[in-house]
């Protein structure tokens, strides 16, 4: 008797209060909106489900307190009309040491003018080096190694013989002289110095591969001309070319500062530089800052991410201004890092969702049924009753 009353009390906290069946009404204006509503439904948990199962990827700022570490440069650049015969890549860092501590992998493939590979095997490229070292290896070889050719009177007590193309440029060079007349020197004759000067003329050149340097502000570029410290200052030997003027045209297919994480953004790549002049000089000022990303599994990445401004200018060598046709890239160091972390999104989130989307269509959708149903039910009255009269 007592367990009766008490669970005829509980009934009072029914909810849901029942309709008894017969009193239902089924009606086509119902089930139209029970399937437009079913849709709706199913398309909303589809869009949650989705939206459960990406990551969540916290940023967090702070100061990079971290220290000896390397900064990785991945470059792959095109350049359109500067063969790769012409061409030396330079390295330095702000202390202004030159390719020091360098760690380089860098190679270069000669590419015809429509852009096509010449030769399908990259060669090795060292840097402050124009022409590659490793033909004038093979030409030189079968010589005799105690040899001392003439400097073709640019002697000097540091430099008494010239053994190679390369050391008669460089006595030339030290003493002022205009290297204008390879097909003069046997040296440079018999490493085929001219005629792979002329033979690449109408060319492009692929440059890719690494440079690991210091975590410091520094600077790389891409020049014509075989590079050399004077005085303290970086320059370029452009005497070997005649005053011939380049194209700078280039293509930046990559540029990172380390490894990529998962939605990086390189500004960089697939940028596309056309030389309107000749000798333009093209100056990138890239911030680097300091990135890690850590993954869900726990993994960390250590990397970079960068921005960019741009300038170029013409080269003009009359007028004293000093500048070398070429690509610069003067890259810094943020002091902040910034801090990824990949997260799960909450599984009690996503539940919330479901069931509002669930309750949520289900009660709009009731509202509109029963709007449909009694204004029907109002229009009928009203036409009975017009009859009837
Ligand atoms: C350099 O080469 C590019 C691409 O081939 C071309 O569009 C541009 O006009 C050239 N510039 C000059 C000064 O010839």
């Amino acid at each position: 008797m007592q367990a009766k009353t008490v669970f005829e009390r509980l009934r009072q906290f029914d909810a849901y209060p029942k309709t008894l069946e017969d009193f239902r009404v089924k009606t086509f204006g119902g089930a139209a909106v029970t399937v437009v509503s079913g849709v709706l439904m199913l398309v909303l948990f589809v869009s949650e489900l989705n939206y459960y199962l990406t990551k969540e990827v916290h940023s967090e700022l702070f100061v990079d307190v971290s220290r000896g570490q390397k900064l990785k440069i991945n470059i792959n650049v095109i350049f359109h009309k500067l063969p790769c015969a012409y061409l030396s890549i330079d390295a330095m860092d702000v202390s202004g040491e030159q390719q020091i501590d360098v760690d380089h992998n860098l190679l270069k493939q000669r590419l015809d003018l429509q852009g096509k590979f010449i030769d399908e095997t990259p060669e090795k490229q060292n840097l402050g080096e124009s022409t590659p070292g490793q033909a004038v290896q093979n030409v030189t070889k079968s010589l005799d190694p105690a040899r001392c050719d003439s400097c073709y009177g640019a002697e000097s007590p540091e430099l008494k013989c010239c053994n190679t193309c390369e050391q008669v440029r460089e006595a030339y060079r030290k003493k002022g002289w205009a290297f204008n007349t390879p097909e003069n020197i046997e040296q440079c004759i018999r490493e085929g110095w001219s005629s792979k000067m002329i033979a690449q003329k109408n060319e492009g050149c692929k440059l890719f591969g690494y440079l690991e340097v210091n975590k410091v502000a520094g600077n790389f570029h891409f020049a014509p001309g075989k590079s050399f410290q004077q005085h303290h200052v970086h320059v370029h030997d452009l005497q070997a070319f005649g005053g011939q003027k380049f194209n700078i045209t280039h293509t930046i297919n990559h540029l990172s500062f380390g490894m990529d994480y998962p939605g990086i953004l390189n500004p960089l790549d697939e940028v596309n530089q056309i030389a309107d002049e000749d000798q333009m000089m093209f100056q990138y000022f890239v911030k680097v800052v300091p990135t890690i990303y850590t993954y869900i599994g726990g993994k960390i990445l250590y990397t970079n991410q960068y921005s960019v401004t741009k300038h170029s200018r013409i080269v003009s060598q009359g007028s004293g201004e000093n500048g070398l046709p070429g690509v610069f890239f003067m890259y810094e160091l943020s002091p902040m890092m910034v801090k990824y972390t990949e997260k799960q999104r909450s599984f009690m989130h996503f539940l919330t969702g479901v069931c509002a989307i669930i309750g949520g269509v289900f009660t709009v959708a009731g509202l509109i049924d029963s709007l449909i149903y009694h204004s029907a039910r109002a229009i009928q009255k009203k036409i009975d009753l017009g009859k009837a009269s």
